[in-house]
C-alpha cells in the first residue's frame, strides 16, 4: 500500500441533525479505535446511524460533538486540502448502489479516481485494468455498466475503491442489493484484501455479512456496543 493510516480514533462523537426545529440525534457518543489490517463490521437496523458514521470516518462529514483522529491528527484542524487527499488516495469507498457512471465502460470508471489524482493516462489504464483482474473482470472491461449483474457492478467499484491502492476501504451496504451468490463473492473479495493488510470497515444490517467480519460492533439508537472479548471479561474462576 502506498499510503497507510495506522488508527482511525474516534472520541464522544455526536451528530446531530437539525432540520427545521426537528433536530435528530444521529449518533450520541461514539467511542471507536480500528487499526491497520482489521477487518470491522458495524452492524444494526435501519436509522440507528450507520451511514452516519461511514461519512464521519470516510471525512464526509463532521462530528457535531467529539473528536476523530487520523493516526492522531485531529480531522477538524485539517484543511480541506487535506481532507480530499485523504478521500481521494487513503480511503476507497463502496456504496450499496454502487455509484457508477452509466454511459463509461468499467476500464472507464475505474480510471476516474486516477483522472482526479491527476495519474497520467497511459499508468492511469494500467493501473485500472489491474484492478479489474483482481476482482475477476478481466473479460468485461468494456462493458458499461447496463450490460453487467448487480454483482459485477459492485466488483466495478470495488475495483475503482482499489486502483488509489487505499489503505482502508469502506462498504456501507455493499451486498444490500446483491443475492446471496454474488453477496458471497464480494465477500470473498474482501478477505483476500484483508489478508494483504488492508483495513476492512462494512457496513451492514445484514447478520451474514457482518459475521464474516474479524471483528463486530453493534450500533443502536446512535450508540455502539461490542461484545466484551471472554479473556478480558474479568470472570473468576
Ligand atoms: N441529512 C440528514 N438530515 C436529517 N436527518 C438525517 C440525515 N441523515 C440521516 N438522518 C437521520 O439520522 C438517523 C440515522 O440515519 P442513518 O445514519 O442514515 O442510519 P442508517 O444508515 O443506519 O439507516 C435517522 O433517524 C435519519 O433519519
Ligand atoms: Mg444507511
Amino acid at each position: 500500500m502506498s499510503v497507510v493510516i495506522h488508527q482511525l480514533k474516534m472520541t464522544g462523537v455526536r451528530k446531530t441533525y437539525s432540520t427545521g426545529v426537528v433536530k435528530v440525534e444521529a449518533l450520541r457518543g461514539i467511542d471507536l479505535e480500528v487499526d491497520q489490517g482489521e477487518y470491522l463490521a458495524i452492524m444494526g437496523p435501519s436509522g440507528s446511524g450507520k451511514s452516519t458514521l461511514m461519512h464521519i470516518i470516510g471525512c464526509l462529514d463532521v462530528p457535531t460533538e467529539g473528536t476523530y483522529e487520523l493516526d492522531g491528527t485531529d480531522v477538524s484542524r485539517m484543511s480541506e486540502k487535506e481532507l480530499a487527499e485523504i478521500r481521494n488516495r487513503k480511503i476507497g469507498f463502496v456504496f450499496q448502489q454502487f455509484n457508477l457512471l452509466a454511459s463509461l465502460s468499467a476500464l472507464r470508471n475505474v480510471e476516474l479516481p486516477l483522472v482526479y489524482a491527476g495519474v497520467p493516462a497511459h499508468d492511469r489504464r494500467e493501473r485500472a485494468e489491474a484492478a479489474l483482474e483482481k476482482v475477476g473482470l478481466a473479460k468485461r472491461m468494456q462493458h458499461r455498466p447496463g450490460e453487467l449483474s448487480g454483482g459485477q457492478q459492485q466488483r466495478v467499484s470495488v475495483a475503482r475503491a482499489l486502483v488509489t491502492d487505499p489503505a482502508v476501504l469502506l462498504a456501507d451496504e455493499p451486498t444490500g442489493a446483491l443475492d446471496s451468490h454474488s453477496t458471497g463473492e464480494i465477500l470473498e473479495l474482501f478477505e483476500d484484501l484483508n489478508d494483504t493488510g488492508r483495513t476492512i470497515v462494512v457496513i451492514t444490517h445484514e447478520p451474514d455479512v457482518g459475521a464474516r467480519a474479524r471483528r463486530l460492533v453493534h450500533i443502536h439508537d446512535g450508540l455502539l456496543r461490542e461484545p466484551v472479548p471472554v479473556a478480558a471479561s474479568g470472570a473468576t474462576r
